[in-house]
């Protein structure tokens, strides 16, 4: 079974509009855990932009949900995670300015950080992911770094997708990395600007074994309501 990763990162932009404290992302945690996600992801960003250090405490204490912290590289972040203590983390890169992830690690420049901070984590036994580009290259920087996952950047195949433009080219490097990736023992994770015609296309590749969704999830959410969309892209990503 391929399993559903729920991105909340956004009901906790809904409730800091207010500066209240609805919507609540525990709730949010543990209604999508009841709805049958998988696992949930929150990214708690340097600049605390959505998920804040309360929620990331009482979400990684909930009882049997298992949670996927992503956080960026930085020393303080590392820290806090490991204080944590998510089931696993995924490395991603942050940019002050930038609206969401815009691409994957710069695994060529932070090979000795990245190294020193994946063994942290493993000797917590805490599962690790890499955030990468779909590129051959940073597949095999990841295996030498020795972490337990990659997750590979879907951004630029779901713009493709979305503008009605040629996207077979970047569907190829996909399947390619990830082909590779499974060789070389990585589990195999896809995420970034995922929606039903995205995902589709994507469930086709055997070796992912994770898709971690959040924006559109969240986004259809609106009109159908979270039990619904988690149960329709739990259908497709486990079609035969
Ligand atoms: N995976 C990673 C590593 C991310 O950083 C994000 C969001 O930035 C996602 C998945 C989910 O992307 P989206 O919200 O576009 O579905």
């Amino acid at each position: 079974m391929k399993r559903l990763g729920v991105n909340i990162d956004h009901i906790a932009t809904i409730r800091n509009a207010r500066g209240e404290n609805h919507p609540d992302p525990i709730f949010a945690a543990k209604f999508v855990k009841k709805s049958g996600a998988d696992s949930i992801t929150i990214h708690l960003r340097e600049d605390r932009r959505h998920i804040n250090d309360n929620d990331a405490k009482q979400i990684c204490s909930i009882n049997k949900l298992l949670v996927n912290l992503e956080i960026s590289t930085n020393y303080k972040m590392v820290k806090s995670a490991i204080r944590l203590k998510p089931n696993f983390v995924c490395f991603v890169p942050e940019n002050r300015k930038e609206i969401t992830t815009e691409g994957g690690l710069n695994l060529k420049k932070n090979k000795i950080k990245l190294k020193k901070i994946i063994s942290l984590f493993k000797k917590k036994k805490i599962r690790t992911s890499l955030f990468i580009n779909p590129s051959l290259n940073d597949i095999k920087i990841s295996k030498e770094l020795k972490s337990d996952c990659i997750e590979i950047h879907t951004g630029r195949l779901s713009n493709l997708v979305k503008s009605n433009k040629n996207y077979a080219n970047e569907l190829k490097k996909i399947i390619k990395c990830s082909s590779l990736a499974h060789k070389l023992g990585l589990e195999v994770h896809a995420g970034h600007g995922l929606d039903y015609k995205t995902t589709k296309l994507l469930t086709k590749i055997k070796e992912i074994k994770e898709f971690n969704i959040g924006h559109y999830l969240v986004g259809e959410s609106l009109f159908y309501g979270l039990p619904k969309i988690i149960k329709n892209f739990k259908r497709i990503i486990n079609r035969k």
